[in-house]
């Protein structure tokens, strides 16, 4: 069963004399956008239901190779381990993808979010994109990257945020490059770190 994050919590409020407890449900899943909008887009969370929707960016090509995923596995097994890591970053509060929703059709576009790693020892807060394939190259992932950067640094969570890029994948490369990010580090042989530091973001 998913655990969707939420606990009881009271909350106890001096009126006069009197003590008033007033019990409320806490929405602990840190770092997710859920009912966040762009001009386009609005954020919610990951449901199981969705796997289907999600399975076509796993017949692609590349997407094992750039999501730092075993190129062994079958699509529905990659998709599966999505899923299976999304929600365990939910229950931990690693932060967490969000599904992308074209607010005029309704239609499932891609996810995006804040996720925590460790990077050389560090806990860094990456900005996190994926499309579905018939919706690449219409600007999605960079209006989504967009506002996961403008979320955190406006939330105070973090002094940077970083994009864990492939080195050969030069699309994500250009979104984190717009999303006003620089070169920082290579990482893992294969893989990029690009950064920018709160100081330097400009909305
Ligand atoms: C990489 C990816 C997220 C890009 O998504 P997208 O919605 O097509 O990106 P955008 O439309 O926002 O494009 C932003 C810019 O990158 C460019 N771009 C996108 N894909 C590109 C590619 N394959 N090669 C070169 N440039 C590319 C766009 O032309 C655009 O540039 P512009 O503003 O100068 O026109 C998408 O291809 C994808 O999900 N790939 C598979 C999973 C993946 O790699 N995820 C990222 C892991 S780090």
């Amino acid at each position: 069963m998913i655990d969707y994050g939420y606990s009881l919590k009271v909350l106890n409020i001096p009126l006069g004399e009197e003590i008033f407890k007033i019990c409320y449900y806490s929405f602990h899943m840190t770092y997710l956008l859920i009912d966040q909008e762009t001009q386009r887009l609005k954020f919610r969370q990951l449901r199981s239901s969705d796997f289907d929707e999600w399975l076509p960016l796993f017949k692609e090509k590349n997407t094992a190779k750039f999501l730092e995923m075993d190129p062994n596995l079958t699509p529905f097994e990659l998709c599966e381990k999505w899923f299976e890591k999304s929600f365990y970053r939910y229950k931990n509060e690693l932060g967490g993808m969000n599904v992308l929703i074209n607010k005029e059709t309704d239609q499932f576009i891609g996810q995006s979010g804040l996720l925590v790693q460790n990077i050389d020892n560090q806990n860094r807060l990456e900005v996190g994109y994926s499309i579905l394939p018939k919706y690449w190259n219409q600007g999605y992932a960079f209006e989504a990257a967009s506002k996961c950067r403008d979320f955190a640094f406006e939330h105070n969570f973090i002094d940077s945020l970083i994009s864990v890029i492939h080195t050969a994948n030069k699309g994500s490369e250009k979104v984190a490059l717009k999303n006003g990010m620089t070169f920082e580090k290579k990482f893992d042989n294969n893989f990029n770190i690009f950064s920018i530091e709160k100081i330097n973001w400009k909305q």
